[in-house]
């Protein structure tokens, strides 16, 4: 199926990953964003004021009448709404109603409403830590985490509306991505934003646990272009696939290239306790994605790293500001 010419909803539109997705999207097509800003920020989708061919609804998966409403006439969902995973370590409840409520009430309606395609954007977090490498996507599914467990929650629900209303829905599964419009704030500030912020500041960077935990970071653009691709595939229905880099990096390594990009190798690593539920691997294993839609990740640690500081600077950001805004151990702070 051509993802061209279509009404579609992204949930989440206004996230990190969501407004990028739908910066694609809208390029061929009618969007509609469903976001209730609990993290998304109004200024990821301002440019789409006055647009008609993008409606911006604010609202909440949690909400099913809204949702019976919203998905009429919509031919292809994206589903990113999420709450994160640092804040489901103190809010796990608050994670399981998004993550997985919301989930199965976005299927009920999608089912309802005739929708054609239903895309759940997953999280690599389902698989838990490694096991084996490169995790393919027959890995086994042991998350750590509240968050992982209601992201495999959303994933058994959209698969099983496939196998039993035939329903057709598939799910991506990105690993760590990161990019341009990635939080560097409170709960929802991830690693590398919030090196950079750090390094900018210089202020060291404080790692969790040794420091040889690995990801497998991607970059957005890849992400997207991955999602989109997979959702055109109609080989993808009922199925599941991981979209990353396959690309193992520690957070020690990562911590060292960021502050030598930033001309600050000297700023001393800080090693403190571990983060309750990090994952100490992981390594994708991407051949799926390649040999059913072609896809393969073309931006590597290095250059995305150089992509995503240039445009960290160009935002013209008071940084020493923003570092007010940091705070080291963020799964500790209520939402
Ligand atoms: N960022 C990553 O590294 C990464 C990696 C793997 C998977 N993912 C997945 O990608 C998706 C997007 O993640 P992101 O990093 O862009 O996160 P994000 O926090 O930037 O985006 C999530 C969006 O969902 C919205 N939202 C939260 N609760 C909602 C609710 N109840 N109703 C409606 N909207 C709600 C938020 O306001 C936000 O705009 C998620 O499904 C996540 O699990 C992200």
């Amino acid at each position: 199926m051509k993802i061209k010419g279509m009404k579609i909803l992204v949930t989440g539109g206004a996230g990190f990953i969501g407004s990028n997705l739908v910066d694609e999207l809208v390029i061929d097509n009618h969007i509609v964003i469903l976001d209730n800003f609990s993290s998304g920020k109004k200024k990821n989708v301002a440019h789409y004021a006055g647009k008609d061919n993008v409606e911006i609804i604010e609202g909440d998966v949690r909400d099913k009448n809204l949702l019976f409403s919203i998905t009429k006439g919509v031919d292809v969902i994206y589903h990113l709404a999420v709450q994160c995973l640092r804040v489901s370590i103190n809010d796990p409840e608050i994670n399981h109603e998004v993550n997985a409520t919301g989930t199965l009430n976005l299927c009920m309606a999608a089912l309802k409403n005739s929708v054609k395609r239903f895309v759940y954007v997953s999280s690599s977090e389902v698989y838990g830590t490694a096991v084996n490498v490169p995790m393919d996507e027959t890995h086994p599914c042991e998350p750590t985490t509240i968050y992982g467990a209601s992201k495999l929650a959303g994933e058994k629900y959209a698969l099983a509306y496939h196998r039993t209303y035939g329903m057709q829905s598939m799910v991506v599964i990105p690993f760590n991505t990161y990019g341009p419009r990635e939080h560097f704030e409170g709960a929802y500030g991830e690693v590398i934003p919030k090196f950079v912020l750090r390094a900018l500041n210089d202020q060291p960077p404080v790692i969790f646990g040794d420091g040889l935990q690995t990801r497998d970071f991607t970059y957005v653009a890849d992400t997207v272009k991955g999602i989109i691709k997979a959702s055109g595939c109609d080989e993808m229905i009922g199925q599941t696939v991981n979209i990353a880099r396959g690309e193992e990096v520690s957070i020690k390594e990562l911590a060292e290239k960021i502050y030598k990009k930033l001309g600050k190798p000297h700023i001393k690593q800080v090693f403190e306790k571990e983060r309750p539920g990090d994952v100490k691997r992981h390594f994708a294993g991407v051949k799926k994605a390649e040999r059913l839609f072609g896809f393969r990740a073309e931006i590597g640690i290095d250059k995305g790293l150089d992509m995503f500081i240039s445009w960290f600077i160009s935002q013209g950001y008071n940084t020493a500001n923003l570092m007010k805004e940091d705070i080291v151990f963020n799964w500790e702070t209520p939402k």
